[in-house]
């Protein structure tokens, strides 16, 4: 059976192929916020009015979760990672260690969810509870892979820290945990992508913080979304010397290949999330051997997509700068994805409060254009 009109079918319903219609929502104006501000022309990104670079130089990621929660500007706020339920524990033991960590997170976010009172409408508590337990639940699953037994949070550290040490059993030293703060702030919020506009699509229907969150992984989970910063890694490794990389790049566009951390849908000037992203790296203390040399790769790459690319501006994203910062901290690049995931937690469930406070179900219309009414055959 097909679905397709044959010569036979009756046409589609006349009166359905003339509505507007934008394929993928582009352009769509779906709903309105007061979090975020994505401004692609000039390369601005503003969380509640608040630039990003100077929420880099000057927050922590509690202090920047906290402000898309409740609009208040506290950089002394503090959020310990929280310890994992039971149940939640057992579900990440019985996952094959082959598992991707995606997965592993988003099983873990729907096992939190079954284990807790989460009624309607969401609460800044019940943000605060999913955006503390998830990098435990991370850290857990990253350990139970490689044989060893989760580790405890320490309620002293703050959320990125307390990752990092739930992750690799030694407290980081600050400026490793400032680095990867930085990745989580830049991290956190960015207007209406697909897996925010997900987490608002479950909320409306009155379903709780943890289904949308869990649905906002799964869409996160996608090449087209989750960023690229270990094929950055990868793309980085290819070119292997700054002497190679204007050949090498020709040859990968030639050969139509797109150069990994630059372009962007929004963007049509520097990401400053890069920008901010390229400072912190310079700044580490463990900088990977290669940071050098994307820094040279970048320009020679900028230089090239500027001359193919006249009338489109093609700068460097987010991406590029997060793949040093998450190598740097020590991250293996599977994990990288997950924790783009957990710093998306303080947008996503912001969204989830934002969406509750003035809901509407989210139910968009579809055009019909399969066949007309008619008569079963026989
Ligand atoms: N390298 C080479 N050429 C590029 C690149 C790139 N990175 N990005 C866009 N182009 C070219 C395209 O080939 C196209 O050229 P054409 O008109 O001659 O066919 C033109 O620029 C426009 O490209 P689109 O696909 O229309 O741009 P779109 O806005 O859909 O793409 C995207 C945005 C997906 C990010 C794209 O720039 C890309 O693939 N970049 C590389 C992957 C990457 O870095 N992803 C991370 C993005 S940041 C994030 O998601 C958090």
């Amino acid at each position: 059976m097909t679905d397709s009109p044959t010569d036979d079918t009756p046409a589609a319903e006349p009166d359905q192929a003339s509505r507007p219609f934008s394929p993928g929502l582009a352009g769509v104006i779906a709903g309105e916020t007061s979090l975020g501000y994505v401004d692609g022309e000039r390369g601005r990104l503003l969380y509640r009015g608040y630039r990003i670079g100077d929420l880099v130089a000057r927050g922590t990621y509690p202090a920047v979760a906290n402000l898309l929660w409740t609009g208040e500007w506290d950089p002394g706020h503090r959020l310990p990672t929280a310890p994992i339920p039971p149940a939640v524990l057992t579900v990440l033991r019985a996952l094959p260690a082959t598992t991707k960590p995606m997965d592993a997170l988003r099983s873990a976010v729907s096992a939190w969810g079954a284990t807790q009172d989460l009624p309607w409408p969401p609460t800044v508590q019940q943000a605060r509870a999913i955006t503390a337990f998830s990098p435990s639940a991370l850290a857990a699953f990253a350990r139970l892979r490689a044989g060893q037994e989760p580790i405890e949070p320490d309620p002293s550290l703050d959320l990125v820290a307390g990752f990092l040490y739930q992750l690799t059993g030694a407290t980081p030293d600050p400026a490793t945990a400032r680095a990867l703060d930085a990745y989580f702030i830049v991290g956190s919020e960015h207007g209406f992508n697909a897996s925010t506009f997900t987490a608002r699509v479950i909320t409306s229907t009155r379903s709780d913080i943890a289904s949308a969150v869990t649905g906002a992984i799964g869409t996160m989970k996608g090449p087209l979304h989750g960023g690229a910063p270990s094929e950055v890694v990868d793309q980085l490794a290819k070119v292997g010397s700054v002497d190679h990389a204007d050949a090498w790049i020709r040859e990968a566009l030639a050969r139509g290949e797109r150069l990994m951390g630059f372009g962007h849908r929004v963007y049509r000037a520097y990401d400053p999330r890069a920008a901010a992203l390229r400072t912190v790296a310079e700044g580490m203390e463990h900088k990977p051997d290669w940071l050098q040399l994307a820094i040279e790769v970048e320009d020679v790459a900028l230089r090239i997509l500027a001359e193919k690319h006249p009338d489109r501006p093609l700068k460097t994203n987010v991406e590029f700068y997060a793949a040093p910062v998450l190598m740097g901290v020590g991250l293996s690049p599977d994990l990288f994805p997950a924790t783009f995931s957990l710093a998306r937690h303080a947008g996503w469930t912001a969204h989830v409060l934002e969406q509750a406070a003035d809901n509407r179900l989210i139910r968009p219309d579809v055009n019909y254009v399969g066949p007309a009414e008619r008569d079963l055959p026989g």
